[in-house]
């Protein structure tokens, strides 16, 4: 099945990486060189996406502005003879009008950020990326859709049983093939004792379009948030529901511990600076050893 619209909630407050958030949002921190909306725009474009439509709110400008021309900038690398700058800056655009930008006027939680974009999405599946679940490699969306064929579909990872409750969780059923299992029951951020299981989803959806009148009634949930695990849950019975475990390695971004790991193990891979990176690590970690 084809899917050609992925929604980007980018509406949150970013509250764990505050100060840097208060005036900047979440998602526009770099890895590396690159704002982590771009990885995850990336990983959409190469999934065959073709329209991007972003859930913003207040002081979320810079990712609107970061995915159009800056033709200040782009006249200055021009007529420096920048040429090669002057590609990275125009090559991550899009052609005009596949980018769509909605509100969330307030951060009532993922799920009410993905029913502000329903007027957006016809009666279509829908691919959802959240930023700052960063997937090195860019391929995980495409699997899934490629292996989509009906209801909802989450990526999903093992994690330790000891960090199920920051996680929507799954009770797993049969594992059928490519990776995919089936999804019998989901239960936003348990408690230890009341987790079904250590398999987790993160942040790569693809849901039916029904699940916008569900989030429609729903109540709040965990959090104190309108969840989107707790719309997709309530569908279970009613249409398919499925886990894709991915095997691309991803890095929580919405923690700083996932950030600055994400940033080493990119910049050692950049072969810019890898071999530069890896010396220094090592020889401060000689030093702190000592
Ligand atoms: P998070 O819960 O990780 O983001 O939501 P947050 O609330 O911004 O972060 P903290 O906990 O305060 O640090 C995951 C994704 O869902 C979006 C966020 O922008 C993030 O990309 N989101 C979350 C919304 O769009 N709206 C919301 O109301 C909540």
């Amino acid at each position: 099945m084809k899917i050609k619209k992925a929604i980007f909630p980018v509406g949150g407050m970013g509250t764990r990486f505050l100060p840097a958030t208060k005036s900047m949002p979440k998602e526009m921190l770099p890895v590396v060189d690159k704002p982590l909306i771009q990885y995850a725009v990336e990983e959409a474009a190469n999934a065959g996406i073709e329209q991007f439509i972003f859930v913003t709110s207040r002081g979320k400008s810079a990712i609107e502005n970061h995915f159009d021309h800056s033709f200040e900038l782009e006249n200055n690398l021009l007529s420096k003879g920048k040429r090669d700058t002057l590609k990275t800056a125009q090559e991550m655009l899009k052609i005009p009008g596949s980018f769509a930008y909605v509100r969330q006027q307030e951060p009532a939680g993922l799920g009410h950020a993905v029913w502000c974009a329903r007027h957006l999405i016809g009666n279509e599946p829908v691919a959802i990326l959240l930023a700052d679940d960063l997937i090195n490699g860019s391929n995980t969306t495409k699997e899934m859709i490629n292996n989509y064929t009906s209801g909802n579909m989450l990526a999903i990872m093992d994690v330790n049983k000891k960090d199920v409750s920051s996680y929507g969780i799954i009770t797993p059923g049969n594992c059928l093939q490519n990776g995919v299992t089936e999804v019998n029951g989901l239960v936003e951020k348990p408690s230890i004792e009341k987790a079904p299981s250590n398999m987790a989803v993160v942040g790569r959806y693809i849901i039916e379009p029904e699940i916008f009148d569900v989030l429609e009634k729903q109540n709040k949930g965990a959090g104190n948030e309108i969840q989107l695990t707790d719309a997709i849950a309530s569908r279970i019975g009613k249409s398919n529901c499925f886990g894709y475990k991915f095997s691309e390695e991803r890095f929580d971004c919405g923690s700083k511990i996932g950030f600055i790991q994400a940033n080493i193990k990119l910049s050692i891979e950049r072969k810019e600076m890898g071999s530069k990176l890896k010396s220094w690590l090592h020889n401060e970690l000689l030093e702190y050893n000592k």
